[in-house]
């Protein structure tokens, strides 16, 4: 009913504004039941993101967890992302290392920004860095080139956390976005850029939560065809410590940020939806988020009973999100979409493995 709908209005507005009729895609995603492996055989990972390089391959990071150890791998895909094997490692650490997000920047360097915290011998942290790598070898090797912020640990909860990059519509300024507690209770998302491919970072400015209280975290920005960016994000405003996901605004590629639109508030009542993600493919949004609103005991902060789902719209700075979809019933946490230019969507999920599925119109 809704989708012929949608389809009827798409075809009237195209009628009166153009003798074209444009054809949108079907905004219900279906879900491929093939499994790409992100990790190589035997690598057991999460926060899985998926990056796209000059040459058209596809980059994809993760990290994988040994006894206190984190490392930061990155596997690489020459053949559109139906099969990646290992190349490099960014980092390895027993402190708070996790997060990497890849952006291929189109002189061929391939920055990595990631949490890189020291922790205590209870592994509380001590110090609180986001920091950036790069590659200049398609990612096989990684030298450091900045902390875009860093700071002591303080009594209260001061914390930074992940990073999402993104190339400004210049072509070659770089954004960072990423959350920054104010306490346990208010964390804002905040947007620093770099001129210098990473090198230094300009002041931040605040894109979500300046004038809230809540945890506004796990950022993620698409840019709609006319220019207007959407920043999706979790956030615990207004829902006494449970996640709802939200979105922000901005007309001047990420300078200022307008109102805030609910995204999506999970079905049950004592439930959370948070870690999103957002692209725009073939005119569609498709948002990743995870969810414990089918488990029947919520403990997020456990991760129990999280499930992997899409939502799609029609592209709107307030849109009307819906159609929502299961990508996979098992535990999965930290999971992600990705577009390529070809408009293909991969939704990226991490259990006992990372991988990626297909998502197309059905
Ligand atoms: C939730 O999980 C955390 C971490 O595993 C644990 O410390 C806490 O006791 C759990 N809370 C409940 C209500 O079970
Ligand atoms: C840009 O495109 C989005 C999505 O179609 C729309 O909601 C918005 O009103 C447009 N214009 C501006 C100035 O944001």
């Amino acid at each position: 009913m809704y989708r012929s709908l949608v389809f009827l209005v798409a075809a009237l507005l195209s009628q009166v504004t153009s003798s074209v009729l444009v054809p949108r895609a079907n905004l219900v995603p279906h879900v491929s039941t093939t499994a790409i492996k992100l990790a190589g055989s035997g690598t057991s990972g999460a926060y899985p993101r998926l990056a796209v390089l000059p040459d058209n391959s596809l980059l994809g990071s993760f990290t994988s967890v040994s006894g206190t150890t984190h490392t930061l791998r990155v596997t690489r895909s020459t053949d559109g992302g139906s099969t990646f094997s290992s190349v490099g490692t960014i980092a390895t650490s027993t402190g708070d290392l996790d997060n990497a997000f890849l952006l291929g920047l189109s002189d061929g360097t391939i920055l990595a920004a990631f949490r890189n915290h020291d922790v205590d011998a209870n592994r509380k942290p001590t110090y609180y860095r986001i920091t950036v790598c790069k590659s200049t070898d398609k990612g096989a090797t990684w030298t450091f080139v900045s902390q875009v912020v860093e700071r002591s640990a303080t009594t209260t909860n001061n914390g930074v956390w992940e990073p999402f990059l993104r190339l400004a519509a210049d072509g070659s300024t770089v954004q960072v976005y990423y959350a920054s507690e104010n306490s346990g209770s208010d964390q804002d998302i905040l947007m620093q850029s770099s001129k210098d491919k990473g090198a230094t970072w300009s002041s931040p400015i605040t894109v979500a939560g300046g004038s809230t209280t809540g945890r506004d975290g796990m950022p993620g920005v698409a840019r709609f065809s006319n220019g207007t960016l959407i920043c999706i994000f979790e956030t615990t405003e207004g829902s006494t410590g449970r996640f709802n996901v939200k979105s922000v605004y901005s007309t001047n590629d990420g300078a200022s940020w307008g109102s805030r639109s609910t995204v999506y508030i999970p079905t049950a009542a004592d439930s959370n939806a948070g870690a999103p993600q957002v692209v725009i493919a073939q005119d569609t949004l498709v948002a990743s988020i995870m969810t414990d609103e089918d488990s029947s005991t919520h403990n997020w902060s456990a991760l129990t009973g999280i499930r992997f789902k899409v939502l799609t719209a029609a592209p709107a700075i307030q849109a009307s999100w819906g159609h929502k979809t299961l990508v996979t019933a098992d535990q999965a946490a930290w999971p992600s979409v990705f577009t390529l230019s070809t408009g293909t969507v991969y939704a990226c999920g991490g259990s006992a493995t990372c991988y990626a599925v297909a998502l197309t119109a059905s």
